[in-house]
């Protein structure tokens, strides 16, 4: 089935939605994120002994620099957050208790404004 370009573009939306919830913020205009302190320390404690400087120890393909992250489909920072959330192989899972919504988005927020 051929969809004109709008419907198109919302079909492959939700298709990216469904796995990452990505596109609960439309990240059209709207300033980009910012890194912050505590987002910075968050990281540092939590998530720099794998991925230091935006690298990743264990599955060097999956970094966190932007482009790279655009290549698996992770554009903002709700998509960062469900990847803490649901991690894949050899990453450590961080639920709300561990890292709750609001801190999991400073983080999330450093990555995208830091690492590029
Ligand atoms: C024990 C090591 C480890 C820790 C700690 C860790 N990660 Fe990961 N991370 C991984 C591995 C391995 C992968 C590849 C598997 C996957 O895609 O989930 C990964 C993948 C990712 C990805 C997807 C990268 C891509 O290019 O597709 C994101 C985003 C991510 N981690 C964010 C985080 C955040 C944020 C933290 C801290 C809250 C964190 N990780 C802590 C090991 C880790």
């Amino acid at each position: 089935m051929r969809l004109p370009l709008p419907g198109r573009h919302i079909a492959a939306c939700l298709a990216v939605a469904a796995l990452l919830s990505g596109c609960t913020e439309p990240n059209k205009s709207k300033s980009p994120p910012v890194a912050s302190e505590r987002g910075a320390q968050l990281f540092k404690e939590r998530c720099a002994a794998c991925h230091p400087d935006g690298g990743n120890v264990i599955n060097p393909k999956k970094t966190l620099h932007g482009g790279v992250l655009a290549d698996h489909g992770i554009t903002t920072p709700a998509g960062i957050v469900a990847r803490m959330r649901t991690p894949g192989p050899g990453m450590t899972r961080f639920d709300q208790g561990t890292i709750p919504d609001a801190d999991a988005r400073l983080i999330a927020e450093y990555i995208l404004a830091t690492f590029r």
